[in-house]
C-alpha cells in the first residue's frame, strides 16, 4: 500500500513494498545515496532584481502605477512628489509591501537645485541608478493667446527642462548603463483643446528622447518614450473639456475598453528590459488605438 505521510520537511509519497517504485510499481532503481542531488532549477528571477529605479511624480496616477509595476518586478523604487504628501506616503507603503525598498523624496522639478538634491538622495542611499522614468508633469490649460509668459516657463521647466536635467544627473549614476523612459502624450503631435503649453512641452520631450537616445547610447543608456491616451487621473480635473475627452476615448477606442494606468506601466517596464534593447529613441503609443480615430 502506498500513501501520503508527513515527514519533518515535506509531504512525501512512500511505499510499504520495499524497493518498489510507488508510482510505477516497478522495482525501484537503487540510488547511490552518496551522489549529490542535482540542484533544483532556480526560480526565474524578477527582471529588475537588485536594480534601482527613480520615478518622477510617483505619488499618484500613472507614476504610481509605474512605481508599483517596477517594484513588482523586483526593483527598489525611489520616487519624488511635489504636493501630495499623504498620497506619496500611501504609495511608499504599497511599494514596500512588494518586498523592495522605497525612497520617498519631496522635490519640485521646476528648480535645478531641487533636482540635484533629489539625485544626491538617490546616490547617498543606493550609489547607483538603473532606471529613470520621467513621468511628472504640470501645465496651464489655456489657449495660446491667453497663456502668459510665466505659464509657458512653468510648463516647459517641469515637462521638458526637468527631464533633460534628470537625464543628465541619471547618466552620472549609470556607469554600467541604464534605461530612461519619458512619459508623453498625444498632444505632442495632435492639436487638442486647452493643451497648447503642455502639447508643445511634450513635443519637446519627444525630440529630447531622440537626441538623448543617440547621445547617451555610447554610455550604454537606452532612451525611449511612452505616449498615453486619455486616462482618468487627477490630472484631468483641470481640463474644462474633461467629459468630452473621456467620452471620445470611450466611444472610439478600437480596443473597446478604457485605458488604465497599468497599461502604460507595463509598456514602460518592458522598455526597461533587455528584450527591448534594440528599441531606441522611439515614442511608443499606448492608447488602445484611440489616436488612429481622431
Ligand atoms: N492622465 C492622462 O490622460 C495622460 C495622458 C497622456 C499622458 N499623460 C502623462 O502621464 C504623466 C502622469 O500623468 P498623470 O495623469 O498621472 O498626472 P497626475 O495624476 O497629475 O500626477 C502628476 C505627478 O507629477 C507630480 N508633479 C507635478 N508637478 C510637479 C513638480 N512641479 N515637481 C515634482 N513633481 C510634480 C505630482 O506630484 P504631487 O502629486 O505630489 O503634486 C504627481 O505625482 C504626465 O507626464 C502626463 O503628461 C497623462
Amino acid at each position: 500500500m502506498a500513501g501520503w505521510q508527513s515527514n519533518p520537511v515535506n509531504l512525501i509519497r512512500v511505499s510499504s513494498e520495499k524497493n518498489v517504485s510507488p508510482i510505477t510499481k516497478r522495482p525501484a532503481v537503487k540510488r547511490n545515496s552518496s551522489k549529490p542531488k542535482a540542484p533544483r532549477p532556480a526560480r526565474p528571477s524578477k527582471p529588475f532584481e537588485n536594480q534601482v529605479a527613480l520615478v518622477t511624480g510617483g505619488s499618484r496616477g500613472i507614476g504610481k502605477a509605474i512605481a508599483l509595476e517596477l517594484a513588482q518586478k523586483g526593483a527598489h523604487v525611489a520616487f519624488n512628489y511635489f504636493r501630495s504628501e499623504a498620497e506619496a506616503k500611501r504609495t511608499e507603503v504599497e511599494v514596500k509591501a512588494l518586498g523592495v525598498e522605497c525612497l520617498r523624496i519631496k522635490a519640485h522639478l521646476g528648480e535645478e537645485e531641487k533636482i540635484k538634491a533629489l539625485f544626491s538622495a538617490v546616490e547617498k542611499r543606493y550609489h547607483k541608478l538603473d532606471i529613470l522614468v520621467n513621468n511628472a508633469a504640470s501645465g496651464v490649460q489655456r489657449p495660446a493667446l491667453e497663456l502668459e509668459s510665466k505659464h509657458w516657463d512653468w510648463t516647459m521647466s517641469i515637462n521638458a527642462k526637468a527631464p533633460w536635467l534628470c537625464a543628465r544627473e541619471a547618466a552620472r549614476l549609470m556607469p554600467s548603463g541604464g534605461k530612461i523612459v519619458n512619459i508623453t502624450s498625444l498632444g505632442s503631435h495632435k492639436v487638442l483643446p486647452f493643451y497648447f503649453s503642455v502639447g508643445v512641452s511634450k513635443a519637446s520631450l519627444e525630440a529630447l528622447t531622440r537626441y538623448l537616445a543617440v547621445e547617451l547610447a555610447p554610455l550604454g543608456i537606452a532612451v525611449n518614450a511612452v505616449s498615453a491616451g486619455y486616462i482618468e487621473t487627477s490630472a484631468l480635473k483641470y481640463f474644462p473639456n474633461k467629459e468630452d475627452m473621456l467620452a471620445a476615448s470611450r466611444e472610439t477606442t478600437p480596443a473597446k475598453r478604457k485605458l488604465a494606468v497599468e497599461d502604460v506601466a507595463k509598456v514602460v517596464a518592458f522598455l526597461c528590459t533587455k528584450d527591448a534593447e534594440m528599441i531606441r529613441g522611439q515614442t511608443i503609443i499606448v492608447d488602445g488605438g484611440f489616436s488612429l480615430t481622431i
